[in-house]
Formats: structure tokens, sequence, C-alpha cells
């Protein structure tokens, strides 16, 4: 009897040393054991030297004026780089208006439907739109094309200086980048800053591209410091995208790693996570109350979908009545489907969708496998 109790003082005594030594995380997941992700291709050596487009090659730098109010016959006017003066005066051109500029990423064009799309939604909410075409400079393997980003931002920035000078106001000027875009974008905000000591309004960075970026600083990739305002909607954060909040406001998309799919709910790994920045944009863009993104204190709480925790709770809105005064990073759940936005609904504790997607799998107090 008394041994027996004497083998229970030994035990528990153990169990009390491990619980200390433990402290709470001995074989829990933990990120100091475990590692962070180093990222899709972080790291592209080369990518800084030299790189020139010759004057004859510019001409494969235009930018197309759209117009999309009448859905039969869609009007698109290209003009290449040397052209800046007859774009200004291209009768679909109202510099009272607000312009946005779209920049496509690798392989994109201004003929593929993304760049339609975006058109089309920034047309019927007044816009000016202007597709930029770095179509001839992306076709490369993907680090070369991202070393030519610099040298197109170089032009690009000449462009709208030209453009600048015919009337168009840098401060209704919206750039809207898509990944490798978004750092063309980046590269011709700091060219024409160089140039004029003006600043581009606005940037929205769409889940810009990690690979060869994610590791650089921030001369050498899109940054806050970029325009007045710069908006990052990150989707796919440690594959296609990146994960450092590079703008004034920064919204992490169902946490930022991965996106739920439209079809089938596991099946949308890093493209499809990607891409679905810009649709969640466009979808923010006509439902500019819908999109409640909380705060969060740290990039961190938001992959573990964790910012309810902070109080008091502060929120924002992802589109253009975002409160550009609440910068810092944001945490927005989405539904699998478009549109997405989930409204206030969005803000409860049950909102995130592949945990309650997971929770209610395992809904039942028993399961019994026959
Ligand atoms: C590049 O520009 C030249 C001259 O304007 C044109 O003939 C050629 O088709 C363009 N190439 C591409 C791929 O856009
Ligand atoms: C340009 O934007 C940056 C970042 O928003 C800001 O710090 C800077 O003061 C702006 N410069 C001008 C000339 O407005």
């Amino acid at each position: 009897m008394e041994l027996v109790m004497m083998m229970d003082l030994v035990n528990m005594l153990v169990i009390c040393i491990l619980v200390i030594i433990c402290s709470g995380h001995c074989m829990y997941s933990n990120k100091e054991l475990e590692g962070y992700p180093a990222g899709f291709m972080s790291d592209c050596p080369g990518l800084d030297k030299e790189a020139i487009i010759t004057k004859r090659t510019l001409k494969n730098l235009s930018l197309t004026i759209v117009d999309t109010s009448n859905p039969m016959k869609e009007i698109r006017r290209k003009y290449n780089y040397y052209q800046m003066k007859e774009l200004a005066k291209d009768p679909l051109f109202d510099f009272n208006k607000r312009t946005m500029l779209y920049i496509g990423g690798f392989l994109d064009s201004p003929n593929f439907p993304i760049p339609g799309r975006v058109a089309k939604v920034y047309n019927n909410i007044g816009y000016n739109v202007l597709l930029l075409d770095t179509g001839y400079f992306t076709t490369y393997e993907y680090p070369r094309a991202s070393r030519l980003v610099r040298p197109v931002g170089v032009h690009g920035a000449k462009m709208l200086f030209e453009l600048t000078k015919e009337g168009l106001d840098p401060k209704k000027l919206d750039v809207v980048g898509l990944s490798l875009g978004v750092h063309t974008a980046s590269f011709i905000a700091k060219n024409f800053r160089l140039k004029t000591g003006m600043n581009i309004s606005r940037i929205t960075a769409l889940d810009p591209s990690g690979p060869c970026f994610r590791n650089l600083g921030p001369e050498e990739r899109i940054d806050k410091s970029d325009a007045d305002f710069v908006e990052l909607i990150a989707t796919n954060i440690d594959g296609y995208g990146m994960a450092a909040p590079v703008g004034h406001v920064n919204y992490y998309v169902n946490g930022g790693e991965f996106q739920p799919g439209e079809i089938v709910w596991f099946l949308c790994m890093s493209l499809c996570s990607h891409v679905r920045s810009y649709m969640v944009w466009l979808s923010a863009l006509q439902n500019p109350n819908s999109f409640i993104a909380m705060q969060c204190d740290s990039v961190q709480q938001a992959r573990f979908k964790k910012c309810r925790d902070r109080k008091p709770m502060v929120t924002n809105l992802m589109g253009l009545k975002v409160d550009k005064k609440k910068e810092g990073i944001f945490y927005l759940a989405t539904s699998a489907k478009y549109p997405y936005y989930l409204s206030e609904r969005g803000l409860k504790q049950n909102s995130d969708f592949f945990k309650s997607l997971a929770a209610s799998f395992n809904k039942e107090k028993l399961v019994k496998v026959r």
C-alpha cells in the first residue's frame, strides 16, 4: 500500500518536472523549432545587374486606352512609347476624371482576360482606363523578366511624365499592379518621383510577386514610400506573393497564405490563391461597404487568424472607401465564391472558411466507422 503511494508520488513528480521543462510547448508546433517558410524562389542573384531597352524596342512598350461603356462595342486604342502626345489628345481621355493605369504580371498582355475585367470595373465607376503593355519584356524566363522591371519602370515613368505635361494630374492617378506588375508600378513611381518630385496618388498592390523580390529592400521592390497611398492585397504570401506589409494599409485575405477554392474548396493552391487578389479587389470596388477587415498586431497574427483577440477591435474597409489614416496590418475573411464578401459576419469567431469547414466535418460527439 505504502509502496503504491510512493510510486504515485514519484509519477506525479516526474510529470511536474516534465511540465516545467516543457512549459507548455513540448511536442507542440513551435515556430522556434520549425522555422518559417523561406518562400518559393525567394532569391534571384543578378537581378540588379544592368538592363537597358533600346530605342527601337521602346516601341513595344505601349499604353492602350479602353472604353467599355458600350458592351456591344468596346473601344481600344493603342499608343506606343513615342506617342504620348497623341494619347493625351484621344477623345476618350478626360483629364477631369481620375485615371486608372493597370500593369499586369508575368506573361500578361492587355489582350488577356484579366486586364479586360479590370478595365470594365474601373470604367463603370467613372475612371479613364489605361493598360500598360509590358508583354514584350515579361515573356522571358521569370528571373530575366524580373530584371527588366527596372528599365521598364524608368521608361514607364517617362511616358507618365509626357502625359502630365499634357494635363494628366498625378494626384488623380491610381496605378493597379498584379503580381510582377506591382514591382513595375513601384519602379515607375520611384522614377516618376525622381523626375518630377511628385508622387503618384495611389498604388494598389495585388499580391505583389515574392519570387525574386521578397528578400529585397524598399528601394528594390514595392514599398509604401512609392506613392501617397499604397495598399497591399495579400493572397499567397509564401508562394507567388510576398508577406511583408509593404503598404500603408495591408490586407491579409483569409490570413494571406491560401484562398478557398471556388469549385473544390481545398484546390486553390499557389496560382489560384495568387490571382484571387484581383477578383477580391474588383468585388471590393463594386461592393464598397462589404469587405470589412480587422486590424492585427502582426502578420503572424493574421496568418494564425487570431486578430479577433485584439482588443478593442479596429476595422477598415477594403476598396475606395478605405480609411487611409488607419494604417497597418488587417485580416480579411472572405467566402469561397464570388462576390466573396462576408460584411459584418466576417468579424465573427467562426468566420474563417477553412476552420469552420473543417469543424463541420467533425461536429458529432462520436463518430463510428462501420
Ligand atoms: C514590337 O514592335 C515592333 C515595331 O513596332 C512590331 O513590329 C512588333 O510586332 C512588336 N513585337 C511585339 C511582340 O509586340
Ligand atoms: C510621397 O509619398 C510618401 C509615402 O506616402 C511620403 O512620405 C512623401 O512625403 C510623399 N512626397 C510628396 C512630395 O508628397
